[in-house]
């Protein structure tokens, strides 16, 4: 199994890198905001505690997101590997996750960080948030809450792989594509490494 996680601020790119990395590499593709935005659009009890949260531009409580990825895990038992989006968020989140993949005998095999300027970011989102339906991207004030939630909570995810040499960084701003190069160029200097 190859199991990477694409870090990075809120807009940095991991949805969009995802798409294509997925399909490069076979791997699964794990969001847990799609998740969330999927359990939102059917009106589950989760997606409607999550989605109050997610207006405000806050993180979910780990134990939710932790419970979706270890179904999720459950759900793909022949996959060749995950591709972890916006998780894990929280040191707490990465530990489970660790232990999650210990349990079927795999690990995290690389962290590739997006690097992006805080205003490179607001702007993204607030143009995406034209058109998306997206409600967090629709207002500054929530979009740079996103931003202080990843300072705050989630750039120690980072620090935590670092401890185990696994964090590559890559700069996110370029087009897509050189940014799609760099980060294969990373994944397969990892795989043959
Ligand atoms: P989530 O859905 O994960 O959103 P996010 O991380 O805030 O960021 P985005 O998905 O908006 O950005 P992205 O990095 O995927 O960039 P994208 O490719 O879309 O989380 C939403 C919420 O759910 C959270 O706030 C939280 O409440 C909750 N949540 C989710 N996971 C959680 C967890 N694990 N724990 C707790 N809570 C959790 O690109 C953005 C825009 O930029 C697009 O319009 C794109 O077209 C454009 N773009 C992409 N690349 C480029 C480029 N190279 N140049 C110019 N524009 C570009
Ligand atoms: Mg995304």
């Amino acid at each position: 199994m190859f199991n990477l996680i694409l870090f990075g601020p809120p807009g940095s790119g991991k949805g969009t890198q995802s798409e294509k990395l997925i399909n490069k590499f076979g791997l699964k593709h794990l969001s847990t905001g799609d998740l969330l935005r999927s359990e939102i659009a059917n009106q589950t009890k989760l997606g409607l505690e999550a989605k109050s949260l997610m207006d405000k531009g806050q993180l979910v409580p780990d134990a939710v997101v932790v419970g979706m990825i270890s179904s999720a895990l459950d759900n793909n038992p022949y996959a060749k590997g995950f591709l972890f989006d916006g998780f894990p968020r929280t040191t707490a989140q990465a530990e489970a996750l660790d232990n999650l993949l210990s349990q079927r005998g795999a690990a995290i095999n690389i962290l590739l960080a997006l690097n992006v300027t805080e205003e490179e970011l607001v702007k993204r989102l607030l143009n995406r948030g034209l058109t998306s339906g997206r409600s967090d991207d629709t207002n500054e004030e929530v979009v740079r809450a996103r931003i202080v939630e990843y300072n705050k909570k989630t750039s120690a995810v980072a620090d935590y792989y670092r401890q185990f040499d696994k964090v590559v960084m890559i700069k996110g701003e370029g087009t897509v594509d050189e940014i799609f190069d760099a980060l294969c160029q990373a994944i397969m200097a990892k795989q043959t490494a």
